[in-house]
């Protein structure tokens, strides 16, 4: 509000500006064309997608860079427990704060779901992702032996769980 206070217009998104706004079924099919750049090796169609995100409990949240997509995380809620199913940016769009905001959205997601942990499964090699769990507080509570296929083998899962709990 302006000191006379009359509403004040907020500016037009600058190009980098990033927003972030829940995906619903309508956008399943931006989240499939993100999730397969990220994950080339386990590409989701947008059906599997809307399947995911469509029932209670599930949602997507989209991080929009000047307009364009460039990043998502897709979580789902039962019970007491909430799970990221998936998150990625844009290899152009990393390292500037976006995986950092869509796990924010996806712990706030959750909670006012009912939440009372975040669970995820990250693979043991994937540096990037475990270094961004670690700095939002997600902690090893299991591992998958063999869990995720590489070309030159297998490598385990760990089970990541965020607290909603105080201490
Ligand atoms: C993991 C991923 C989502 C991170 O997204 P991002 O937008 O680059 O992450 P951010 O810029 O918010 O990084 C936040 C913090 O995570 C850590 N981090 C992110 N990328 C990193 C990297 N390549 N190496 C080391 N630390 C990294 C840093 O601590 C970083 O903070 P800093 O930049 O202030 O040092 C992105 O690399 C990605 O999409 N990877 C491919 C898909 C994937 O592996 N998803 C996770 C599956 S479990």
């Amino acid at each position: 509000m302006s000191a006379t206070g009359a509403a004040t217009a907020r500016p037009p998104c600058t190009e980098d500006e990033v927003v972030l706004q829940r995906a619903g079924l309508l956008e399943a099919g931006v989240v499939a064309a993100l999730q397969q750049v990220c994950f080339p090796e386990e590409p989701w169609d947008e059906a599997s997608v809307a399947t995911l995100i469509g029932p209670p409990g599930g949602f997507a949240i989209l991080a929009l860079r000047g307009g364009e997509p460039v990043g998502f995380v897709m979580t789902r809620v039962a019970a007491e427990d909430g799970e990221i199913l998936a998150i990625g940016v844009l290899p152009a769009g990393r390292r500037s704060g976006v995986g950092r905001r869509l796990v924010g959205a996806a712990l706030d997601g959750s909670r006012s779901l009912g939440a009372t942990a975040l669970f995820l499964e990250v693979a043991e090699d994937n540096e990037a992702a475990r270094t961004l769990y670690k700095t939002c507080r997600f902690f090893s509570v299991g591992r998958r032996p063999g869990y995720y296929k590489r070309t030159d083998g297998r490598v385990a899962a760990l089970v990541l769980r965020h607290s909603f709990a105080p201490g």
